[in-house]
This record gives C-alpha cells, structure tokens and sequence, in this order.
C-alpha cells in the first residue's frame, strides 16, 4: 500500500490517499501495483464484480494485435467515460502541432537560441508551453513537436491529457510533480520522463521556477536503441527506468480536463479528481530515468564515432534506420583517442537536429550553446564546430580529457523542422550565431606534407 508520506505533499486542494512517489524498475515491464490490498484482480482482468466496487478499464497503447500489445489494465472509482463531459474547444496558442508552417517564416538555416527567460505571468503546464518547432502531421501520426516549458504555477482540480502523442519531458531547473492515472512522479534536472498518449495527469510545481524541453512524439513509442555489437551492458540499462506505484485520489470537486487531439484543444468539466485508478497491471504506463545513469561507450583508440552510440531512447519511423525520433545524450564521458579530432565532425545530415543544453558547456560549442538554451541543425543544412572548438582540438596535445560539467541533448528526427512565430519572432534567438564558422579559414595551399 502506499500512503501519504511524501512531505512534498500535492496541492493544497488534494486530499489523496495515495500521494507517494514509489517506483518500480524495469523498461516496458509488465508491472503490477495496487494502493489498496486486494483492488487488483489475480488470476484474470474482468471478474464479475471487482473489489471495492471498483470499475475495470483497458488502456490500449497499440493495435490488439501488436506483437507484443501494449496496454494497462486500470481497476478505478469511475470509469474514464465519467471523467469526460461535453467537449468545448479552448486556444493555447503558443502550443502548436504539425504541420505549422508559417509562410513569415524561414526554417532553412542554422539557429540558436539563449534560453528562454521567465515572465512575470503565472504559467502552467498547458499555458507555460512553448512549441520552438514542428515536424510531420500530427493527423497522420507522424514527426514530432519540439516545446520549451515556463512553469511557475501548479494546475489545481485541472487535468491534461495528449491524444496525439507521447511527451518526453527533459527538465533543465525546477522540480515537477506529474500526477497522473498510474501514478506519481517527481522529476528533477538530469532525470526525464515519459508519458504515454492518452494518460490523464496533473503537473505540480514542487520548486520553481520550471524550466524544461519537452520532445513531443506523434509516432510510435519511444523505445529502447538495438544495442548490436555492444551487447548486453551499458548505454541505458533497462532497470534504470521507473514506472510508479499505484496512487489514487477519491476527491468530489469541481474539476476540468483539457484534451489536445489532433491539434486542437478542448476542456470537459467534471465534478470529480480522474486520478482514481487504485490498482493497475500491465506495460503501457509512464516512467522515468536518471541520465546520471546512462553509461557512455566510445572511440578507446581513435577517431569520433557516431552519435548513435548517445541514443538512449529512439521512436522508429516505420522505415528501418531513420527514426521519427533518437533521443541522444551527450554528458561527461572520458576522450581518449590518439591522433584524433576529437569534437563532432563538420557535416550535413537528412535528419535534423534539435539540440538542448541542460548543464554545463558542449564540446564543439565552448561559447553560446547556454544551459536552457537550444540549437536546430535542419535537415540537410551543414553544420560543425565553431572557430575557437576546431583550432583548440586540432592543436590540443591529445592526452586522456575528461569532458567535465556537460549535460546536452539532442531529439533528432528524419522530418524536417518548421521553426514556429514564437521561435523566430520571441525566443531569444541568437542573430550571430552563423557568425561562429565565419573565421575559418581556408589552410589549403598546395603545399605536400602541410597540416
Ligand atoms: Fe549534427
């Protein structure tokens, strides 16, 4: 069972029962929790009548007939048909949806922005979400939507859910609660979340202000990369996921549920929490993970391989080798290799790249690529180390360096990016940033034996 004894208590509205963060390891497990001895069924999914009164209900998160299906059995006091009313369309207009394309504006180039600063306005969730860019069709399930968060202010007796996609949620300052169906979860800088298209949930505020990335997937889920020649260990080991324990709320009170489906958003009012699932079992259920614990591999001889080996999760497109997402980290991690250039090589690439800062400074960026801050590489658009990050590495004496004080991510996609009004009118975007490879210079003289 599990109690109240979290001192980060809810809101100051909550009267849960199951208010505690626990968790249970594991990646895509089939879990199985309850907060009330007995709310969950053994042995089969729809007795006659479940205990406690309560209603069984299936979260489908794949087609029946998915190899292997992806759902959750949810033992709850209402079934979710109760917790949705009439639909009454709403405008959050700064979170956009593919396909956004704004004939204003130019997304082929390099960009970069600082990080985008807190207002004095107090922000939520839904209302502190800022879309930087969109990729694919949202109708179609495809692509995805970059967003930076500006949380300042918990939701209270107001709900969320997302039937267009999964959110991958890459916090950067502040510390949230995601409360949700299945579950509590507190987040913190260097840890992500995910939560699945569908799951109903509320965000808190346990220290803010909140500041964050969020990679939101219209496709296919998140999963773990095939590992190959690596075998078995290292890079994201699967126990280093937690799903959370069964936590409910049994609280009458005014309450609304905004919807975002198909791109559009829409709120229902209800006279109740919809956090009331007391016992679940299954693999479809939100989760979270330390990057502290993602175990880099690397070059231990020479040259820079590629980044593939970074991807902690990658959501595949339906097309072998191009996924609709990778997730990459790039965190402290030891460079060794002899008669190397070590930084990230100058290239072009189909896919595009989105990239975030969380900590410290980036390897091929020493200035300008700020903790909050974030940078789009597009689709075909060619990109590599500044001045400063290619004459320091192609004349630092090549010792053991560890790359120290660095946190930087990447959501990489194989759909080109549309910067949105907000990214390229609002955002704090840096006008110089191409300015950064202007000073290279051409060495090339003809002359045999000249490096
Ligand atoms: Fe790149």
């Amino acid at each position: 069972m599990n109690r109240p004894t979290d001192p980060h208590a809810l809101t100051q509205a909550s009267t849960p029962v199951g208010t505690h963060a626990g968790y249970m390891p594991g990646f895509g497990n089939d879990f199985e929790t309850e907060a009330l001895p007995g709310a969950l069924p053994q042995g089969m999914n729809s007795p006659q009548k479940c205990n406690y009164g309560l209603y069984g209900e299936q979260l489908s998160g794949t087609a029946f007939t998915a190899n292997p299906p992806e759902r959750t059995w949810c033992y709850r006091i209402r079934p979710s048909v109760k917790h949705s009313h009439r639909y009454e369309k709403i405008d959050l207009p700064y979170w956009k949806s593919a396909p956004n394309v704004d004939p204003d504006v130019i997304s082929l180039g390099q960009y970069r922005w600082d990080a985008v600063p807190h207002s004095d306005q107090p922000l939520t969730w839904l209302t502190g979400m800022r879309t930087m860019t969109t990729a694919g069709d949202v109708n179609t399930q495809v692509g995805m939507a970059s967003h930076i968060y500006l949380v300042t202010e918990s939701m209270v007796d107001d709900y969320f859910f997302s039937a267009d996609s999964e959110l991958l949620v890459v916090p950067q300052e502040g510390r949230l609660r995601f409360a949700t169906e299945l579950g509590i979860i507190d987040l913190e800088p260097k840890e992500i979340a995910i939560i699945p298209r569908g799951l109903v949930y509320r965000v808190e505020v346990l220290e803010g202000p909140c500041r964050g990335f969020v990679c939101e997937n219209y496709g296919q889920k998140f999963e773990l990369p095939g590992r190959g020649p690596i075998g078995a260990n290292c890079m994201a080991n699967p126990r280093d996921f937690k799903a959370p324990v069964a936590a409910f709320e049994d609280r009458e009170v005014p309450s609304t549920v905004t919807i975002k489906w198909c791109g559009q958003f829409h709120t229902t009012k209800i006279g109740h929490s919809p956090l009331d699932v007391v016992a679940w079992h299954g693999n479809y259920a939100p989760y979270k993970y330390d990057l502290r614990t993602y175990c880099p591999v690397g070059a231990i001889l020479f040259d820079h391989p590629d980044p593939s080996i970074f991807t902690v999760l990658t959501a595949p497109s339906g097309v072998p080798g191009t996924a609709n997402i990778d997730f990459v980290l790039f965190r402290e991690r030891w460079m060794v290799m002899e008669d190397t250039f070590r930084p990230p090589w100058y290239h072009k690439n189909i896919m595009s790249e989105l990239m975030g800062n969380i900590y410290g400074q980036y390897d091929a960026k020493p200035q300008g690529f700020v903790p909050g801050g974030m940078s789009l590489h597009n689709m075909m658009i060619p990109h590599g180390p500044d001045k400063e990050a290619f004459e320091k590495a192609s004349n630092a004496n090549l010792g053991p360096d560890k790359l120290d004080n660095t946190m930087s991510f990447m959501f990489e996609t194989r759909f080109p990016q549309h910067l949105t009004a907000f990214a390229a009118n609002e955002a704090p975007l840096q006008d110089d940033y191409i300015d950064c490879w202007t000073d290279l210079e051409k060495k090339f003289d003809g002359t045999p034996g000249k490096k």
